[in-house]
């Protein structure tokens, strides 16, 4: 079956690519560095020619709140309209757990509306939400840094979950019927406060209950799992050990 990974080149597209392959499957990687542009449309019609499924793991270069928005909802028309042409049967997408309860953050405002798009559009759909990536966790720890030094970084739980066990859902994903709505998320809950002191032991970590999550309010419910959600099996413990 022939699949198009739109992102392919990334965390998440890499590894999803090197699993439809290996099960044998004709699985393209599409993004600017294949020559693919979701945001003009370059290539975009051409890769799509004869796949029956699209895989969308892209993520936009800028988060600021205009451009990711402007991103998020270019890209998902533009790929979403050439789907329609090339005939494809399932559009399967990446977005985040508790997305709607964070409405109000330009990131997931930007994650909202792709949502919102693929749900009113044209093509029978997988939307996979899953949890913060281990790989993640640095980067939250980074972007919580202040002019201080000081890490302020909520005790709110959260779930995260592995690329690795990610990359495993959105195959089987890709390869099942469109499942509509979907979450994913890690075995562990753990503060995020306690999930950077673990995996960036050298920062400098302030567990404040106002820190948010990118700009949105949380509470111990925003970013976990409900019930139903599958749960990858690769441990927390086991990432920051690595
Ligand atoms: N990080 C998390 O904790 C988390 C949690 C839940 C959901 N998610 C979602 O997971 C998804 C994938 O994240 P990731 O970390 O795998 O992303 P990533 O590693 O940053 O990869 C982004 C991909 O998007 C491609 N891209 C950028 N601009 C493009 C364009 N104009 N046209 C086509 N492709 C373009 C890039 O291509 P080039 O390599 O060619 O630039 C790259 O392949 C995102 O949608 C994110 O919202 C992330």
């Amino acid at each position: 079956m022939k699949i198009v990974i739109i992102g392919g080149t990334g965390q998440i597209g890499t590894k999803v690519i090197e699993r439809l392959t290996a099960q044998g499957h004709e699985a393209v990687a599409a993004s600017p560095q294949t020559g693919v542009n979701t945001l003009t449309g370059e290539g975009l019609s051409e890769a799509l020619a004869g796949a029956q499924v699209v895989v969308d793991v892209t993520n936009a270069p800028s988060w600021e709140t205009e451009a990711v928005l402007n991103f998020f909802t270019t890209s998902t028309r533009n790929q979403l309209a050439a789907e329609a042409e090339a005939g494809v049967r399932h559009h399967v997408a990446v977005s985040i757990v508790g997305s709607r309860k964070m409405a109000g953050s330009g990131y997931m405002d930007a994650k909202i509306a792709q949502e919102d798009l693929i749900i009113a559009g044209p093509i029978p759909y997988t939307i996979i939400h899953a949890t913060q990536f281990f790989e993640f966790v640095p980067w939250i720890a980074q972007a919580s840094t202040g002019e201080d030094g000081k890490v302020r970084v909520s005790p709110h739980l959260f779930q995260p979950i592995a690329a690795d066990d990610v990359a495993d859902a959105v195959v089987r994903a890709a390869l099942g019927e469109p499942a509509g709505a979907i979450e994913i998320a890690g075995p562990d809950k753990l503060g995020i406060d306690e999930a950077v002191r673990q995996a960036v032991p050298d920062a400098d970590v302030v567990s404040d209950p106002d820190a948010g999550y990118f700009g949105a309010d949380v509470d111990d419910t925003s970013l976990v799992a409900g019930e139903g959600a599958w749960i990858g099996k690769r441990r927390f413990a086991d990432f920051v050990a690595r």
